[in-house]
């Protein structure tokens, strides 16, 4: 029976039926975009140092981060290991990463401006001990991305995504912005199935975090929500107005809004078969 699902498939048509993926045609532009906020929050909170500690790392290993942002995990693994490779598509967070990287005086970084789709193994890149994607897996045919890890893998693959509904902002605004149910993306137990199918029997950790989206006013929230939610007119700014001013909370001069999340991180090692 389980045979009878074809994941990869499944992923496909949940990727491209994906509500933010309609009104983010551009992935690469919206990262551009983003790139300067989201370093500023990966610089505020400690999840990178959290996600570190559950690598199995060792001083003379090479790392590959697919789809680094802003370095958040590859800053602090190259203070820890020989070197990293990045393979990242946006510009902007690339610029990002290599001040990050500039200001804390590594020289053990290697960038490939390219999607992870487009690299050619023993081209592009060469076998590396560990391969880590967080929050990156936004290929489309993901079985592909997944074989290819694994194939420059040495010893580990770790990646991390999202458990279950994370946006609970944005399936309560969808429906009044667009008139219709937010359908999200698919989540990490897609990920696990196709690597079951592909032989792969991997190991899940599932944590429970608060994410913490912060704002200096009420302003520049419903700035960043409009372009998240990809809107512009000034009813949909009123909807997005009315739903932050509920739900906001004020704390030591900024705002705030909260939301608990479930992450998945799923990981193998070659040698396990
Ligand atoms: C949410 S950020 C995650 C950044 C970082 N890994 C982290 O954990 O904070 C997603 C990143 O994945 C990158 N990305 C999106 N599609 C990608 C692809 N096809 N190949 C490689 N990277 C991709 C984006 O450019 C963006 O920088």
């Amino acid at each position: 029976m389980i045979r009878a699902i074809d994941w990869n498939k499944r992923w496909m048509e949940a990727m491209e039926n994906s509500s933010l993926r309609r009104c983010r045609e551009n992935m690469t532009a919206f990262w551009n975009r983003r790139a300067r906020r989201y370093n500023e929050a990966v610089k505020r909170n400690n999840r990178s140092m959290e996600m570190i500690s559950k690598l199995d790392i060792d001083p003379a290993y090479t790392v590959l981060d697919i789809g680094a942002g802003p370095g958040t995990l590859t800053i602090p693994l190259a203070k820890r290991v020989k070197h990293v490779t990045v393979v990242e598509p946006s510009s902007g967070m690339l610029v990002c990463l290599k001040e990050n990287a500039r200001s804390e005086g590594l020289k053990n970084i290697t960038c490939i401006n390219k999607r992870w789709e487009d690299i050619v193994p023993g081209v592009d890149l060469d076998e590396h001990d560990l391969v880590i994607a967080s929050y990156s897996l936004a290929m489309l045919d993901m079985k592909e991305a997944l074989s290819k890890m694994n194939r420059v893998a040495r010893r580990s693959v770790y990646l991390f995504d999202f458990a279950g509904g994370r946006m609970k902002g944005y399936s309560e605004l969808w429906p009044r912005l667009y008139g219709e149910e937010f359908r999200a993306r698919p989540d990490y137990i897609y990920l696990y199935n196709i690597l079951y199918e592909m032989g792969i029997y991997a190991n899940v950790e599932i944590s429970k975090t608060e994410f913490k989206e912060r704002f200096s006013s009420l302003n520049e929230a419903i700035e960043e929500w409009k372009e998240n939610l990809g809107v512009s007119t000034p009813e949909a700014e009123e909807v997005i107005r009315t739903y932050l001013s509920a739900n906001l909370v004020e704390e030591d001069g900024a705002f705030y809004l909260k939301n608990e999340i479930k992450s998945a991180m799923i990981w193998w090692k070659k040698t396990d078969g």
